[in-house]
């Protein structure tokens, strides 16, 4: 019996016309087979995982998916961001052309961000777009990457450069495998919940500020509360704007620094979710120089931030100009026009925008906020 059990299975629907799906978020969901009825039909499924995650949890969902498909699949990806790029990608369509899959074949992505981003892409392209299940394992994943249809790989040069926007047919959350999650990576996804708040949610940053220590703790309750929250603002988002045209930028508050580190220190050094935490700080910071909040805004967020067992001091990224090598990193995101850096900012807490900012100001706040 799942350590949840008391949990009931919450739905949260995202609004996308014909390419709507639900988000399910509950406890012993991964292996019951009842949670991938009504799937497109296919006769063979491909499971996606990693070196890590797939003695985890890999032969539970090849259980659950035996009574849907004739045959099921596995592909086992090398872990980490550091291989979120062309070769392992490349893992994923040799093992579907060895195996003569077809055009109806189902990919599951069951892992963090990496696999999810990764398999959404590789279901994207092959034969021109199959069918994929996102079965997010990190907190970060259930909480932002495995909804709204993001996919890509890095490039050396930057970070998710080259992907498509490609809708899966559902996400599974199960939060009794959070509990295996290093205690690192558990923070990293309380990054992701915790934007959600400046940027839309005041209340729900009350909630969180309450309940960190529960959420550090794992219970159950406080996860799902945060997890269903989370979905519930990022699909709300995503509906509005599902090939960010505008709004849906605001989902990356603190992606811009928080990029320039996982670029500039090497994939894999700092997580994900820590550039982004320390990226909110900064971006905090640049919202108020400009006017937007004020201290006492920076001040409870970077409290949170560290509470959360985050990083709330940029790392150096050059010993001669280190301002200027976070500036150049910088121009290359995909929010930039015609070579200017634009930031999601603060507008007054609970409101994000996106703006440009004097290279003069920004230098100040990398100065300000690097050790
Ligand atoms: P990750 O996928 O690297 O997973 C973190 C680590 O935890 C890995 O070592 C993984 O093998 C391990 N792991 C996963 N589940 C586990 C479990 N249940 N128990 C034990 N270990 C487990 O990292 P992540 O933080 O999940 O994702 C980060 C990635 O997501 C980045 O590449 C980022 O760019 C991407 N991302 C994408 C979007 C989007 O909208 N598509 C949004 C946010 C982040
Ligand atoms: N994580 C940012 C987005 O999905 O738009």
């Amino acid at each position: 019996m799942s350590s949840n059990s008391l949990l009931t299975t919450q739905r949260v629907f995202i609004d996308l016309g014909e390419r709507s799906y639900p988000i399910t978020i509950g406890a012993g969901l991964l292996g019951d087979p009842g949670t991938y009825l009504n799937l497109p039909s296919a006769s063979t499924a491909l499971i996606v995982s990693n070196d890590t995650v797939a003695p985890l949890y890999a032969q539970s969902l090849q259980l659950a998916l035996q009574g849907h498909y004739k045959k099921v699949l596995q592909v086992i990806l090398p872990d980490g961001e550091a291989h979120k790029d062309w070769p392992t990608l490349q893992l994923i369509f040799d093992a579907l052309l060895a195996n003569g899959c077809d055009r109806k074949t189902v990919l599951f992505a069951l892992g963090g961000g990496v696999v999810g981003d990764m398999t959404g892409f590789a279901a994207a392209c092959y034969m021109r777009g199959v069918p994929f299940v996102q079965v997010p394992t990190t907190l970060l994943a259930q909480v932002d990457s495995s909804v709204g249809g993001k996919t890509a790989i890095n490039h050396p040069l930057g970070k998710n450069m080259v992907g498509a926007f490609y809708q899966p047919e559902r996400v599974i959350c199960d939060l009794d495998v959070l509990q295996t999650l290093p205690p690192r990576e558990l923070s990293a996804g309380l990054a992701e919940i915790i934007k959600y708040g400046p940027i839309a949610d005041m209340a729900f940053l009350d909630w969180i500020e309450t309940n960190i220590g529960a959420l550090l703790a794992r219970e159950p309750a406080a996860l799902a509360h945060a997890v269903r929250r989370s979905c519930e603002i990022k699909a709300a988002v995503v509906g509005q704007d599902e090939r960010e045209a505008g709004l849906r930028a605001i989902l990356n508050f603190g992606h811009t620094f928080g990029h320039a580190i996982e670029s500039g220190l090497g994939y894999g050094q700092w997580l994900h979710g820590e550039g982004v935490g320390c990226g909110m700080v900064m971006a905090a910071r640049l919202s108020q120089r400009l006017g937007l909040v004020d201290v006492a805004f920076v001040d409870r967020l970077h409290a949170l931030v560290q509470r959360a067992g985050l990083p709330v001091v940029g790392p150096r990224l050059s010993d001669t100009d280190n301002a200027g090598r976070y500036l150049e990193l910088m121009r290359v995101d995909k929010k930039a026009e015609a070579g200017e850096i634009r930031f999601v900012v603060i507008n007054g807490p609970g409101h994000a925008t996106v703006r440009s900012a004097p290279d003069a100001l920004v230098r100040e706040v990398i100065d300000a906020s690097c050790g």
